[in-house]
């Protein structure tokens, strides 16, 4: 499907750079951990400082939801908010439709927490955000004796009927997703009782270890096969407690491997996430033969965090496990591209979760490399890329599919290909990198919007 150019349509042209990346930056904040702490500040008693919140439009989204249940969240500078909620249980019904723009990660999250208050509500999103699955948060929150109305396929604009005292869940995740557990022990938080998830694979524990830092009983088992079960107790007594949010390791991505593929780079990210659920590119990117050194690991507010020093490398091809797919899941298109510069043949497996992102991330990032001269093949559910040896053709048109990372990724990859990059439309980077243009230019990319 063509997107059609209006006047938010931002097309963006990008040449080839002529000199190396160079200079110190930050990331803004972490999105999965932004959400999450204005949902749980709005569920704790007493008031929360948050500090480092990433202020995309994704995040505002859920902010403006948290309100219209009643919480109060408001900026009390850049990135720097102050969120007391009526508590956990306490969510008032909100008179008007929950838009949730772009973002999967809110929908589904809040989902728990609307099933399990007793409320009606509607919540509805962008066009990106409608064409995506919600069964898969339905199916289990209907165990809570929630019930929901959603479009054909379990699609968005969606209605939830949920209940004061919902019943608590014991599910097992058909899929690794980071979402739907977490939207499983949202509903629990209101249930009397135990709420028990057990996921195949084990994907990012922001919930868990947020939840645990505002008062909750949280118990992680890991299994012998590398899953987890999660415990939480339900009606915990939640206080409100800061939270410093560490950039996000899935921005930091992009200038990351812009810097691994000009010639001559050599830069540093400051405050980046290390939480080991989220760094599966970064160990990816080291088998590849990246000069990617992490200095200064510390821990902030909880979470690991480090800064990274990134030079120009010589990459070669890799086999990525389907085991590592949750770590890095949304860093596939940039490493794609990576992979495209590398020399030889790089395999992800089992990558079929891109399917449902913001767009469906494996056809349009084959569309972007083969768009630009370079080979791919889908195999099953693997992505296989036949690396050009620094010599990406480039040339072609992007079409970005209202999806950020592929904005992002298209244009780091016409930093480094023999002719300019057509990208359709950059306007939805501001989900998740707002000032991502100006910031790139700070270390040298060139940019001209
Ligand atoms: C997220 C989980 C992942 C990820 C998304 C953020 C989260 O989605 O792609 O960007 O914050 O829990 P899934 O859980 O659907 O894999």
């Amino acid at each position: 499907m063509t997107q059609q150019t209006t006047s938010s349509t931002r097309p963006l042209r990008v040449s080839r750079a002529q000199a190396p990346l160079s200079g110190s930056i930050r990331v803004p904040g972490d999105k999965s951990i932004s959400h999450r702490a204005l949902m749980f500040a709005s569920l704790a008693k007493g008031t929360t400082h948050i500090s480092g919140l990433l202020e995309g439009e994704d995040v505002l989204c859920t902010a403006a939801a948290m309100r219209a249940l009643g919480a109060d969240a408001v900026q009390e500078g850049p990135g720097q908010w102050r969120v007391s909620g009526p508590g956990v249980g306490q969510l008032k019904e909100p008179d008007n439709v929950l838009d949730m723009g772009n973002s999967g990660t809110a929908a589904r999250l809040l989902s728990g927490i609307l099933a399990s208050h007793g409320m009606t509500s509607v919540m509805t999103g962008d066009a990106s955000l409608r064409r995506r699955p919600m069964k898969r948060v339905m199916d289990p929150l209907a165990g809570t004796g929630a019930t929901f109305l959603a479009r054909e396929g379990g699609r968005l604009p969606m209605a939830i009927r949920g209940l004061a005292d919902p019943k608590p869940l014991d599910y097992r995740l058909p899929v690794a997703s980071a979402q739907v557990k977490s939207a499983v022990l949202l509903a629990g938080l209101n249930a009397v009782g135990e709420t028990r998830v057990e996921e195949p694979v084990a994907t990012r524990d922001h919930t868990e270890n947020m939840l645990r830092h505002f008062g909750a009983e949280v118990s992680v088992e890991k299994t012998p096969d590398g899953g987890r079960i999660i415990r939480l107790q339900g009606r915990p007594n939640l206080v409100a407690r800061d939270v410093a949010v560490p950039g996000d390791p899935s921005s930091a991505a992009f200038p990351l491997v812009a810097a691994l593929l000009v010639a001559g780079s050599d830069i540093t990210i400051f405050g980046v996430g290390l939480n080991p659920l989220r760094t599966g590119l970064f160990t990816t990117l080291q088998e590849m033969g990246a000069q990617l050194e992490i200095l200064n690991a510390r821990t902030e507010g909880g979470e690991s965090v480090g800064d990274l020093r990134v030079r120009a490398s010589a990459l070669k091809g890799v086999e990525v496990p389907p085991e590592r797919a949750p770590s890095m899941i949304d860093e596939y298109p940039v490493l794609a591209v990576a992979a495209a510069y590398a020399s030889g043949v790089s395999r992800f497996c089992g990558v079929e979760e891109l399917r449902v992102k913001e767009s469906d991330r494996l056809a349009a990032t084959v569309a972007l490399l083969e768009n630009n001269g370079v080979r791919t093949a889908v195999e099953g559910n693997d992505m296989v890329v036949y690396g050009t040896a620094g010599h990406i053709p480039g040339g072609g048109k992007v079409e970005t599919h209202m999806d950020h990372r592929l904005a992002m990724s298209a244009s780091v990859m016409g930093l480094v290909a023999e002719k300019p990059v057509e990208i359709d439309d950059t306007s939805f980077i501001e989900t998740s990198f707002p000032q991502y243009l100006d910031l790139m230019n700070s270390i040298g990319a060139g940019f001209v919007a």
